[in-house]
């Protein structure tokens, strides 16, 4: 079922693995292009009856991912052709507020038929990825996600560098998706649904290599709930970036762990011998993608590679740090008692459950009217975030990455999104240098849907929103750079 000869391989990831470059600029250019939302269809499944329907970005689901070089700026034209409102928020970029894609907070819907030019400044060079920010477990599980690849300026050196978007889709007996878009990723809307996790939109993607060949993997989670826990047979090599930044020390790899949301950067060797099938598959078992060997690259493995050049982020000053408690309660076996919604009002459980909350964040549940916390543009905030719930939680800070404070206040790696254990408690610390509102939420979507999530704002009061600042209407088609 494998195609067999590379060539044909490489033909079939071209159109779906977001390997193509749409734009590759220099730092210090600037990069116009445009990305179209709108309703179409997909094959997920060799065995479903038909194409499903779905939304997508230029005609696919999940959308075509693009590559541009760090230092680049982007001019992005967002053409919404669905039939509901929708956004693009850049996840883990740190980015201007005003282009950050957050219907409500630091912008208004785009309403079908309109569009929005988004303009911001690759900072950073790393693996991202994009999606809605309205309705985001809707729209993300209906197939608007897609890769955002920035390269270094001077990339390491490998035989291929691929992106993996890892999806999953709910289809019922027609192939049809059939998520319940209320409810947890676990609980299809039709109890008979197949279960279909995707990369790129496929399962399994196929990369024909040759022993020894070096692959730098970009895997991301973009499913809607799932916490993926990854592992390789025939490949061998280091962690060398959680989130799009880079670790210091890569480390060795053997299995990782992602959130929803999270990304993890892998170098590998391919130690499978010619003939064999390298993998990398889930816990569970499941192919994510095969690796057929054929032949030999060279005769002995590459030297082990040195850290990808560091982003650059401010150090958190912890003994001058700005502190506060962030405490979530909620879901089925925790207690989600009162809580305060949008305009004030409290609430009891019974009458948050009739509206469809169950997850707080600081005693709200649902989008609060002011932020958790504000701070001055440059001040270093440490929240000590306490998960009083049973469950799991993907915590995403937008607009920075933040370190975890480990003890003695040994920093942990940066990331945006954190997985957080039931129970857990963890501090965070970050330099708050990013001006503009921020949303802080749980990205398993349907926690945040019914209830978890809230906002800091960072800096001046005037945002993007309260000064009305709409930055469209300034694209000119022309040159990609
Ligand atoms: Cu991936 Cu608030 O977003
Ligand atoms: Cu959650």
């Amino acid at each position: 079922m494998h195609e067999p000869t590379r060539r044909n391989v490489l033909k079939g990831l071209a159109a779906t693995a977001g390997a193509p470059m749409l734009a590759s600029c220099s730092p210090g250019g600037t990069a116009q292009t445009e990305v179209t939302a709108s309703a179409t269809t997909a094959r997920f499944s060799t065995t479903a009856p038909r194409a499903t329907r779905v939304w997508g970005y230029d005609g696919q689901a999940p959308g075509p991912g693009f590559r541009v070089t760090q230092g680049t700026r982007m001019v992005r034209r967002f053409v919404n052709r669905l039939p509901v409102p929708s956004t693009i928020h850049w996840h883990g970029l740190r980015i201007d507020n005003a282009m950050d894609g957050v219907a409500g907070l630091t912008q208004p819907p785009v309403p079908p038929g309109q569009s929005f030019t988004y303009d911001f400044l690759l900072r950073d060079a790393g693996t991202f990825w994009y999606h809605p920010h309205i309705d985001t477990l809707e729209q993300l599980a209906r197939g608007l996600s897609a890769p955002l690849i920035v390269l270094e300026t001077e990339p390491p050196d490998t035989d291929a560098d691929l992106s993996f978007l890892i999806n999953h889709w709910w289809l019922d007996g027609d192939g049809q998706i059939a998520n319940d878009f209320t409810r947890n990723e676990e609980t299809p809307r039709d109890p008979a649904a197949t279960s279909h996790l995707t990369v790129n939109g496929r399962a399994p993607l196929v990369w024909g290599t040759a022993q020894n060949e070096r692959l730098r993997l970009r895997l991301i989670n973009g499913t809607t709930g799932r916490i993926l826990d990854t592992s390789a047979q025939g490949l061998s090599g280091w962690v060398m970036a959680l989130d799009g930044m880079p670790l210091a020390r890569p480390r060795r790899f053997d299995r990782v762990t992602m959130a929803p949301a999270q990304r993890v950067d892998l170098l590998v060797d391919v130690t499978a011998d010619p003939g064999e099938e390298a993998q990398l598959r889930t816990a569970g078992g499941h192919v994510l993608a095969a690796f057929p060997v054929e032949g030999v690259a060279s005769a002995s493995p590459r030297p082990t590679p040195g850290p990808l050049p560091p982003n650059r982020v401010a150090r958190p000053d912890l003994r001058n740090a700005r502190r506060a408690t962030m405490r979530m309660t909620g879901g089925a076996l925790g207690a989600l008692g009162r809580a305060k919604i949008r305009g004030g009002a409290t609430l009891s459980q019974a009458e948050l459950v009739a509206r469809g909350l169950s997850w707080t964040m600081d005693g709200y549940a649902g989008m609060p009217d002011t932020p958790f916390l504000t701070v001055g543009e440059g001040e270093t905030v440490m929240i000590d975030i306490v998960n009083a719930t049973a469950e799991p939680h993907g915590m995403h800070l937008h607009g920075h990455h933040f370190h975890q404070v480990g003890q003695g206040g040994r920093l942990v790696p940066l990331r945006d999104t954190i997985l957080m254990d039931g129970g857990a408690r963890m501090t965070i610390a970050f330099v708050a240098d990013n001006p503009g509102d921020w949303m802080f939420h749980c990205h398993m979507l349907a926690h945040q849907a019914m209830g978890m999530m809230s906002w800091i704002r960072v800096g001046d009061r005037r945002t993007a929103m309260d000064i009305g600042r709409q930055r469209s209407g300034f694209w000119e088609a022309g040159d990609i750079c």
